[in-house]
């Protein structure tokens, strides 16, 4: 029976750029889909760049370009960057869309017929100096529990205390430095609190088979017991400024990005039936029987397995047959690492000149129906790699395909049925296709290999290379490397999934149309004419993966500030991890040399009101002129007692408006950052130097 099957990965966000954490459920959904496809079902898989927000709405601003024309880029690096990882979507959309803003107002009205959504007057921070509301991520301040600085309006990084944004010390706007002033504003909310909506989250996660048995458990924990009504309502509209689609109706309001990012799926999808005449609505419609799958990570699995069907069921339209959540990469054993270059993009791996079925085979080989999560070891991959794919995959076409065009003009003679190797490809290659469809692929990768092993087995015990020394064993070569050929032949197929480059690469070789599923069932005719043999794949050098890690190392400090994704529950941003002692990691002197250091004389000293902190200096740098500066010294130094003296400051940093005026630089100071020894210490030079003097 012909399954009819809609697929979709998680729609990265556009402000960013793919990396190997991201192509973890990429490729894992790829491998999925193109099983299904090579079984010969009506499967479609859908994608989307998750487009708005505010983080995308302020990088686009700081790079100088419209929301508009960032996406657009955007769309074109991750469109290249997952076609050269052979990540095949049938359309790799937007989410700021004709069809997303359709389905979006269109979900949203019938919520609202339902009585699901509400209005209700909410304080929420507001950056007077940027004229907007800010999201949680984008304001700093002291850790209300141990007090360190610059702590997320949402936990700390120091203590890991969770709080909400009201509750930090001395907050501050992380766009514009601004303290940032309590405002009203209306929003709208889509009533999870509501009992339909409860009921049907209860019945809908404890459906046997919807969700793996952790993610159920989980949800269990969120919904908490019957009648204890433990969803709060969900706060789907943002104010002006922002990018997004404004709610019909509501001008100024937009619909929060995680609302529109679901219903992109569906977007895309429309597009995709656009163009190919699919019918939307039979894979859409309450009653639908078609499958509906989502890959997700499993920081996000509260979107999809709480809000997302809740609000599917009650607009009337299909809920997910299944939600597949995996976990997440570390390299080496730890969370991906600017600092030590395991923070490696998709682009950077490609550059450097890596394979990307390299990838595919060991996230393969490591993938499970599991959320725990996948460690990418770099030596490990490198071993596997180089052992399977190389040493026993590729060359038993490689040991036996030059004969066959060398010595009988490329026809292969007739495959023996009874080989072991043959009949136990066929005996197991139905317990392949289940751990396939069960997203099992470290299991099907490994009974591969144990196939594999068999069909090297034969090769060794024939000994090709010995045959054709021998003139008298000319049928008994054609016969060897013909078996070794099919075999060969019989483990692409197997491999295809995960493989689909190396797999077209053989189809042409093998002169054969694209290998289905049941390709498998059947070995080649004697006669059957092959292209000559091209190499199919390379060993890893372990130099390519030092090249590709030194690539990817980059300073922390280098790290533009405002790239955070947009808060939500359970969803931990993806910023790189503090780096340990030293702390910085090393970086060159040119480097080093764009930073403009200079002897100033401190001219004026002076409070600041409003801010308890902070002094106002103004600098003479000499022959440079004078540049203001708010430094926070007001804890160890009397403004009055620093006029006159000489000290080091950046002078080409970039200008930040504060709420008091520019600062236009920085003093240098010196402070214990384990906080051990209180106290802030000023850089002074030794007698000599001048005003405006370059310090090097
Ligand atoms: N835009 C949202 C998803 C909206 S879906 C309607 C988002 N984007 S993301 O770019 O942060 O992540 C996209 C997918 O990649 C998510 O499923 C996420 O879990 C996954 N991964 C991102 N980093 C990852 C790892 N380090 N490891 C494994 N998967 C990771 O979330
Ligand atoms: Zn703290």
């Amino acid at each position: 029976m012909t399954r009819k099957i809609l697929v979709t990965s998680a729609l990265p966000y556009a402000n960013g750029s793919i990396h190997l954490g991201h192509l973890v459920e990429y490729i894992q959904t790829d491998i999925w889909v193109r099983f299904q496809k090579m079984r010969g079902h009506e499967c479609w898989y859908v994608c989307a760049d998750d487009t708005h927000g505010t983080p995308v709405m302020l990088r686009a601003e700081s790079e100088g370009l419209t929301p508009e024309e960032l996406i657009e880029r955007v769309h074109a690096e991750h469109s290249r960057d997952f076609a050269g990882f052979h990540v095949g979507f049938d359309n790799f959309y937007t989410t700021h869309s004709l069809e997303t803003r359709d389905c979006a107002n269109e979900i949203y009205a019938r919520l609202l017929a339902s009585g699901l959504i509400e209005k209700r007057v909410i304080e929420q921070y507001y950056d007077p100096l940027k004229h907007m509301f800010l999201p949680d991520r984008f304001i700093k301040g002291e850790c209300p529990k141990c007090g360190t600085a610059d702590q997320y309006g949402d936990n700390c990084e120091k203590c890991g205390a969770a709080y909400t944004a009201n509750e930090i010390r001395n907050p501050y706007s992380v766009i514009s430095g601004a303290k940032p002033e309590i405002r009203q504003s209306e929003h709208h909310f889509f009533k999870l609190s509501d009992p339909r909506c409860q009921t049907f989250l209860r019945r809908w996660t404890q459906t046997e088979g919807r969700l793996q048995p952790e993610a159920a458990n989980k949800l269990q924990e969120w919904l908490g017991e019957k009648d204890d009504n433990k969803l709060t309502d969900w706060d789907i509209s943002r104010d002006a400024p922002y990018f997004g689609f404004e709610i019909p109706g509501a001008p100024g309001k937009y619909f929060y990005v995680w609302l529109d990012a679901p219903i992109g799926y569906m977007g895309s999808f429309s597009n995709l039936c656009a163009r190919r005449g699919i019918d939307f609505d039979e894979f859409w419609r309450a009653d639908s029987t078609t499958e509906l799958y989502h890959f997700i990570g499993k920081d996000i699995l509260y979107f999809h397995a709480l809000f997302w069907p809740a609000e599917l069921e009650h607009a009337g339209y299909r809920t997910p047959s299944k939600i597949f959540a995996h976990g997440f990469l570390t390299v080496d054993g730890a969370k991906m690492s600017k600092s030590r270059g395991t923070f490696i993009t998709a682009e950077s791996y490609l550059r450097q000149g890596l394979n990307p079925e390299w990838l595919r085979y060991y996230y393969a080989a490591k993938l499970s129906a599991s959320m725990e999560d996948i460690d990418l070891n770099l030596d490990d991959f490198i071993a596997r790699v180089n052992a399977d794919l190389i040493g026993k995959f590729v060359n038993i076409a490689s040991r036996s395909a030059g004969f066959i065009s060398k010595r009988f003009a490329g026809r292969l003679a007739a495959g023996d049925e009874t080989l072991p190797a043959v009949q136990a490809i066929r005996e197991r290659r139905a317990l392949i296709a289940e751990y396939y469809e069960a997203r099992e692929f470290s299991k099907a990768t490994r009974e591969i290999m144990a196939l594999t092993d068999l069909a090297n087995q034969y090769v060794d015990s024939v000994k090709p290379w010995e045959l054709a020394r021998q003139p008298e064993q000319e049928t008994a070569l054609h016969q060897a490397c013909s078996n070794a050929l099919n075999l060969f032949r019989l483990l692409t197929i197997l491999l295809k999934p995960v493989l689909p480059a190396l797999a077209s690469q053989t189809e042409a070789f093998f002169d054969v149309a694209p290998f289905t599923w049941d390709d498998g069932q059947q070995l080649l005719a004697a006669g059957h004419t092959l292209h000559p043999y091209q190499h199919l794949m390379a060993r890893i050098d372990k130099n390519q993966v030092v090249a590709l890690l030194a690539a990817n190392r980059e300073s922390m400090t280098a790290t533009p500030e405002v790239t955070a994704p947009p808060p939500a529950p359970a969803k931990e941003p993806e910023t790189p991890e503090a780096s340990a002692t030293p702390a910085t990691p090393p970086v060159g002197i040119d480097e080093f040399m764009r930073i403009e250091l200079r002897i100033a004389r401190i001219r004026e000293a002076g409070h600041v009101d409003g801010a308890d902190k902070l002094v106002r200096l103004l600098l003479d740098l000499g022959p440079l002129g004078t540049r203001q500066v708010f430094a926070g010294i007001k804890s160890a130094y009397d403004p009055a007692k620093l006029v006159g003296r000489l000290t080091v400051m950046v002078a080409n940093l970039a200008p930040r408006k504060m709420k008091f005026g520019v600062s236009q630089g920085m003093v240098l100071a010196a402070a214990d950052v384990e906080g051990q020894i209180p106290g802030i210490f000023l850089l002074s030079p030794d007698d000599g130097a001048q005003p405006g003097m370059r310090v090097k």
